[in-house]
């Protein structure tokens, strides 16, 4: 099976609250989403990339990756969820029939080549995720904004959702169109799959691959980085 790579890299970052988008922010001296791409340029059978990039985005252009032919520039979308579309839609054109895509967010430039590998470990029909147990206890409210508790959920049979996201290209450009039109709400790749009657596997992943979005997400990943190297 032809295997791609999908990067939703076309958000702004607000949570970051910097000027310009967190994925070209310095990150060991070299923009994070240049991290993101020469990681991926390392995982073993990938035919080719698919940066999800917003149109008026001036920086892209300038990463070294940009020009390496394995690297495809694709139009973003408003929400992740429409960026990612766009994406499958690309991929559905240019990708075999039948080929698979590991989507992964640019924001995470920290994710070990090992749990990637793990991932694509034998068949995924309907799709798996990297995702990790949760440690903390969790909490329910009534509604966002709330304060009040409501509940303490089972910890047990909480996973919190990572990226890559791997799924055929065709099932899941299928999933998420059919999820958006009927207004579900789709922050990931699976929520989609769920919503058309899919369950896609689970894989264990590690607490390195971190998502950055908060400032004081900068230096745990250049941190993160560091140990690798060494
Ligand atoms: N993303 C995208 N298109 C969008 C929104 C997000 O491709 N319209 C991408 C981001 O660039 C990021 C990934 O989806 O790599 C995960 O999203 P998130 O961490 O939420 O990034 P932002 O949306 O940029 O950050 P924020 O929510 O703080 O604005
Ligand atoms: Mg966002």
């Amino acid at each position: 099976t032809e295997r791609w790579v999908l990067v939703p890299a076309a958000g702004i970052g607000a949570r970051m609250g910097r000027e310009i988008p967190k994925q070209y922010l310095p990150l060991a001296g070299h923009p994070l989403l240049s991290h993101t791409l020469e990681n991926i340029l390392s995982w073993p059978g990938i035919a080719g990339i698919a940066v999800c990039v917003a149109d008026a985005d001036c920086w892209f252009e300038a990463l070294p990756e940009a020009n390496d032919p394995r690297i495809h520039r694709v139009a973003g979308g408003a929400e992740r969820a429409d960026s990612v579309l766009a994406g499958l839609r690309y991929l559905e054109k240019h990708a075999a029939l039948g080929a698979e895509v590991l989507v992964h967010d640019a924001a995470r430039p920290c994710i070990a080549v090992a749990d990637v590998e793990r991932l694509m470990d034998g068949e995924a029909p309907h799709g798996a995720i990297l995702a990790l147990p949760v440690s903390d206890t969790v909490k329910q409210v009534r509604s966002a904004g709330e304060t009040e508790i409501e509940r303490t959920l089972d910890r047990s049979r909480i996973w919190l959702a990572q990226t890559p996201q791997r799924a055929p290209v065709a099932l899941l450009r299928h999933a998420l169109e059919q999820a958006l039109a009927d207004g579900v709400a789709v922050t990931d790749e699976a929520s989609a799959l769920e919503a058309a009657g899919f369950s896609p596997r689970l894989v264990p992943g590690s607490r390195t691959n971190i998502k950055v979005t908060v400032p004081e997400d900068l230096p745990l990943a250049e941190f993160i980085l560091a140990t690798r190297r060494q």
